[in-house]
């Protein structure tokens, strides 16, 4: 892509906004004209409190949740980066994929913002602020192979460029972190579900319960995780009541198959692209989305990534979950480019980063 005679030449700062899910986050960066970026602020307020009673995140709560705190959080961002509105170079939110109610409050008061100061507006693929990350923090530039595992999203991509994605595979059925959250719900723990997972999981035995490895071995590189769930389920079921010790052992039981079937997946997928990544300079593995901040997990995909010849990067660990920093990030990477997005751009609830992607036999609707 060719960089935008104006953008790509300036220091651009970049305030990001992020209502997609049930945080509220705000960010300033700063990306130099070479590309490498710096993080100036990132606040993020996460509203776990609001939702834990009904076990899962209230859409209608989380809008009116960002509605209360969004302006003082963009205060925050920007007192903390020191910068006034008028200097900054865009304004971005995040415009998609998430809860429809949460995204229309983000949007509109980042084009508010536009509109007020005559700032450019970025309307930004919270999946695309995850997939560039790396950019910001460790300086990856595409192409790379790039696993994405969230609470709506369990994708393998080939980033070939800012603004160019393809899908090589997608859940049929849960993403990643829905498993998590789900199993979680089901033996009794505390939301967020992943995290609380991985800290049981800490003090349990891998191999006490024999649970399946969904789609491992198989030619499509997609993942499955609805199964593997239910099998957390039964084995439940057949221990009931269950002890500290049996939900630790279940929690073992389930990362560990969790962390064979990914990698598997992920095997095959470097197996795909590596004919793509053969005149690149390197071949970057990366993995974010904020199941990516599970420790497990991560030990396990640098393994894949040694034995395949594959460098590997992931975000540190607060910008793997949703935040602000990312969201400006992407647009600043936009912005340097030129993809500015006008005032009446929509808020998507679907949003696909590759719209030519073939559907996944036997995928549900969040393929
Ligand atoms: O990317 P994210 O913050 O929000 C979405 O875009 O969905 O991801 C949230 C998901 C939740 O399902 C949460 O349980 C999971 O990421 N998660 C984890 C961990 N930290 C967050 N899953 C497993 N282990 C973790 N440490
Ligand atoms: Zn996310």
């Amino acid at each position: 892509m060719t960089p935008h005679p104006d953008f790509a030449r300036e220091s651009l700062l970049v305030l990001g906004i992020e209502t997609s899910c049930d945080e509220t986050a705000a960010a300033v960066v700063e990306r130099d004209p070479k590309g490498s970026g710096r993080i100036l602020s990132n606040v993020v307020l996460s509203q776990f409190d609001k939702h834990a009673i009904y076990g899962g995140v209230v859409p209608e709560i989380a809008a009116r949740a960002h509605t209360e705190c969004l302006d003082q959080m963009i205060r925050a961002a920007l007192d903390e980066a020191q910068i006034g509105l008028g200097e900054l170079s865009g304004i971005a939110a995040a415009s998609g994929p998430g809860l429809i109610g949460g995204l229309i409050v983000g949007a509109t008061t980042g084009k508010a913002l536009a509109l007020a100061t005559g700032k450019p507006f970025l309307a930004i693929n919270h999946l695309e602020a995850h997939a560039l990350t790396v950019g910001l923090t460790d300086g990856v530039r595409p192409p790379y192979l790039m696993l994405l595992v969230s609470g709506g999203h369990t994708q393998l991509l080939f980033v070939e460029d800012v603004g160019h994605y393809r899908r090589l595979a997608t859940t049929i059925d849960d993403a990643l972190g829905e498993a998590f959250d789900k199993t979680a719900k089901l033996l009794g723990l505390p939301m967020p579900g992943g995290p609380a997972v991985e800290q049981a999981a800490l003090r349990g035995d891998p191999g006490r319960f024999n649970l399946p490895r969904p789609m491992a071995g198989r030619e499509d590189p997609h993942f499955s995780f609805a199964g593997l769930k239910t099998a957390v389920r039964h084995a439940a079921a057949r221990v009931a009541p269950l002890s500290d010790q049996d939900v630790a052992d279940l929690c073992a039981s389930f990362q560990a198959a969790v962390c064979d079937s990914v990698t598997d997946r992920v095997a095959l997928a470097m197996r795909l692209v590596s004919p793509l990544l053969a005149d690149a300079r390197s071949r970057p593995f990366v993995v974010a989305g904020g199941v990516a901040a599970n420790k497990a997990l991560r030990t396990a995909l640098v393994g894949v990534a040694e034995d395949f010849g594959f460098s590997f990067h992931a975000p540190p660990l607060e910008l793997c979950t949703d935040n602000g920093a990312m969201i400006a990030w992407a647009g600043a990477e936009r912005l340097a480019l030129g993809l500015v997005d006008s005032l009446d751009s929509p808020v998507k609830p679907r949003w696909p980063l590759d719209p030519n992607a073939v559907r996944a036999a036997g995928a549900g609707v969040k393929a």
